[in-house]
């Protein structure tokens, strides 16, 4: 692992509210993301976490290029990626791609697989010219574990987890260095997610690929992460290497998500104790002030509701923003069990 090749600082991504039929008012701003920095550096995975709506797909969008940054900066290999236009931009996009959760729904069921994974040779032809694009998309077949003779079939001819593999085949067409994965396997029945895991950290360590894995449980990301950054309500709320995130949680939303992974060692899943958080994730139109997780936080105190606990390293070698950050041992996470 070298250099950074990804700098995200401060980013920030606001949807308007608007109301009215006719003329359009805005009444306020949907807070998804709201100023989320984080680095990535080369052949590393960085898996990111937090529950439905936190603003993890609206952060892959936003680096994607697919959504405008309300402010923010994000740097691509040392280069400002916000500022790229014309030819450069389409070389950003050759480098950085997604995979998507439904493999149901993000493959066009009226192409074939050959049609799917070489459509991005069309766009950026330089890559493969015509003739040779048949046998580079046999090649990605074979790459992501599929037969190269299956080329011509649909995508309902395929299970689920084979289709989530043409996804990634289509990712790597272009040879990119940095892939969003975006919940992938969160469709998948248990096994199978285990096994398209594999070939992801299969083709990381063949291709020197660099990963930014979004999922909603911390037990789906831990085999592959080498660092974890954990989302509450548009922030990052805790960030650190596998070993600190799962070894020594000292954020409280984290160490409730690690309290609900399951344990496979009965004896210690009786010493468990689990942390029931209370209500439900407040509205990003109209988060809470101070620290965000307050009205659901068990050790909230008055000072909770006034200052906003910056993301710094208090304890346990590694940044959380919490005022009352201590590390707390969940038993049964802290051991290396994949
Ligand atoms: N285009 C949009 N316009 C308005 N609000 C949006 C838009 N896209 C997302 N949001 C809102 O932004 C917030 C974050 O959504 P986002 O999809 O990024 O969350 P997520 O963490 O990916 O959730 P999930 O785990 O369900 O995929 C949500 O409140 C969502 O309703
Ligand atoms: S800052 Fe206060 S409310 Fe927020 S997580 Fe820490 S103790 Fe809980
Ligand atoms: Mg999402």
């Amino acid at each position: 692992m070298s250099g950074l090749i990804l700098e995200v600082r401060d980013l920030v991504k606001h949807f308007p509210v608007r109301v009215g039929v006719l003329f359009k008012r805005t009444v306020g701003h949907v807070k998804a993301v709201d100023g989320v920095s984080f680095e990535l550096r080369k052949g590393e995975t960085l898996g990111i976490v937090g529950e439905s709506g936190c603003g993890k797909s609206t952060l892959a969008q936003v680096l994607m290029r697919l959504e405008p940054p309300t402010s923010g900066t994000a740097s691509f290999e040392g280069t400002d990626m916000f500022a790229l236009r014309g030819a450069e931009l389409r070389r950003m996009r050759r480098d950085i791609q997604i995979v998507l959760q439904d493999p149901y729904t993000s493959l066009n069921p009226r192409m074939t697989v050959g049609d799917i994974i070489g459509e991005p040779f069309e766009i950026h032809p330089e890559v493969a010219p015509k003739g040779s694009r048949e046998g580079k998309v046999r090649d990605l077949l074979d790459v992501v574990g599929l037969n190269p003779e299956h080329i011509n079939r649909y995508p309902h001819q395929f299970s689920g987890g084979q289709r989530q593999r043409i996804g990634i085949a289509r990712a790597l067409a272009l040879r990119p260095k940095v892939i969003i994965c975006d919940e992938p396997v969160s469709a998948l029945d248990v096994s199978i997610q285990a096994q398209v895991m594999n070939l992801l950290g299969e083709l990381q360590r063949d291709l020197g690929l660099s990963y930014v894995f979004i999922a909603h449980d911390l037990s789906v990301v831990r085999h592959l992460s080498d660092r974890v950054a954990v989302m509450y309500l548009g922030k990052v709320v805790e960030i650190g290497t596998e070993e600190e995130i799962y070894g020594q949680p000292s954020h409280p939303y984290t160490q409730a998500l690690l309290s609900a992974v399951p344990v496979p060692d009965p004896q210690l899943r009786g010493r468990r104790e689990v942390i029931r958080l209370a209500g439900d994730v407040p509205s990003p139109v109209d988060p809470p002030s101070g620290c965000r997780f307050r009205t659901r936080c068990w050790k909230a105190q008055d000072v909770c509701a006034e200052q906003e606990p910056e993301l710094i390293t208090r304890v346990a070698g590694h940044p959380s923003a919490c005022h009352f950050a201590e590390a707390h041992v969940v038993v049964g996470a802290e051991r290396e069990n994949s």
